[in-house]
């Protein structure tokens, strides 16, 4: 595969569930923006994408809804997915003079034919010159400065919104993976319903996404946190006010961490024992949003008998790495190669 690009600019991105990252040449993440679309409800009218529609969204119109075109990692719908990533681009070519660039993409693991053919066409309506695809975890790893194009092991974990993704990477390849769709948003969501069934207090996905973030952890934490809560009482519909403690996002966060660590430990049980000894001996890393959580790098370690270490700015490790591997291509190469084979399996 060649890799020189006579004059033409190269573009990464990372469209996640809940945010869009846009890396360009040398200025790394140029853009970050909510992957969002706000449309009115009876015209199907787009009235804003991005930032803007999150803003729009916070005054909690009752004329507009909210559309994520990204869920659990996958574009869902083509059609707002290409308005959302023309709007976004249009923002970039604003700023920076892109000319028609070569845009490099992360991909999910799982990702299918159909679900490579929608992310294709949102990256070609960007003004792609070409498109070159990259295994989301070789990504990650490589913004965690491991050496995944070496012959050793190394573990990467990434918890977003939409998606929770585990890989064990070596020479540039993805050699085990897994994935499940218990990330950020179904712990939000996990939230919303314990504490309407166990305090009978509504809460929208904001406030349970801030309980999370203020009271949250994967382990008890040491001392109990407590945080005043206003909602609706689901028997009386009334506005209702109620502590909640870090006690109850434990209890309702607990499912979902016996998940994540259930994909994590798989993807350790299907590595090859000379790989499992490389990851116990350099650990594991984790990234994504969902590594902020408190306490996640020692509930993993706990779980796996192996030291884990949380990625430096992890919810930008995979942009990060994508960015790397654009300036370093030389380099990466191989990896590219792989994912070629991959796709004409
Ligand atoms: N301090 C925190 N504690 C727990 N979760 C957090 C914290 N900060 C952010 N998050 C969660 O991280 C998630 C966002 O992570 P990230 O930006 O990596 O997702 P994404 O790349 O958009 O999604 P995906 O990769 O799953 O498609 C959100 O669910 C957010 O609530
Ligand atoms: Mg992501």
């Amino acid at each position: 595969m060649d890799f020189s690009n006579f004059g033409t600019k190269d573009m990464g991105i990372d469209i996640g569930s809940s945010k869009l990252r846009v890396t360009f040449e040398d200025k790394g993440i140029v853009l970050e923006e909510p992957t969002l679309i706000v449309v009115n409800k009876k015209s199907g009218q787009i009235i804003a994408t991005g930032m803007k529609a999150q803003n729009i969204m916070e005054q909690n119109p009752i004329t507009l809804k909210a559309v994520r075109p990204v869920e659990n990692g996958q574009i869902i719908d083509i059609d707002y997915m290409e308005i959302f990533m023309r709007d976004m681009i249009k923002k970039v070519y604003k700023e920076f003079n892109t000319g028609r660039p070569r845009i490099f993409a992360n991909v999910p693991t799982d990702i299918n034919e159909v679900q490579q053919k929608a992310l294709e066409n949102a990256l070609y309506q960007m003004g792609a010159k070409e498109i070159f695809l990259i295994d989301a975890p070789i990504a990650a790893a490589v913004g965690c400065d491991l050496r995944a194009d070496k012959p050793i092991g190394n573990m990467i974990i990434d918890i977003g919104a939409g998606k929770t993704e585990a890989a064990v990477v070596s020479m540039g390849e993805v050699v085990v993976s897994d994935t499940t769709n218990v990330a950020g948003n179904a712990i939000d969501e996990d939230i919303i319903q314990y504490l309407k069934d166990n305090l009978s207090l509504s809460i929208n996905k904001e406030t349970a996404e801030e309980l999370k973030i203020q009271l949250g952890g994967a382990e008890s934490l040491i001392e109990e946190k407590v945080l005043e809560v206003t909602g609706r009482n689901v028997e009386t519909g009334l506005p209702y006010t109620i502590l909640v403690s870090s006690k109850d996002i434990e209890k309702a966060t607990k499912k979902a961490m016996q998940e994540i660590t259930n994909t994590i430990l798989s993807v350790i049980s299907n590595t090859p024992p000379e790989l499992v000894s490389d990851i116990i001996q350099n650990g594991i890393y984790i990234t994504g949003g969902g590594a902020h959580t408190n306490t996640i790098d020692n509930f993993i370690a706990q779980k796996t008998g192996v030291k884990t270490y949380i990625a430096e700015n992890p919810e930008h490790c995979i942009a990060r790495g994508i960015d790397r591997i654009i300036n370093n291509s030389g380099d990466y190469s191989r990896m590219m190669e792989a994912r070629k084979r991959r796709k004409l399996l």
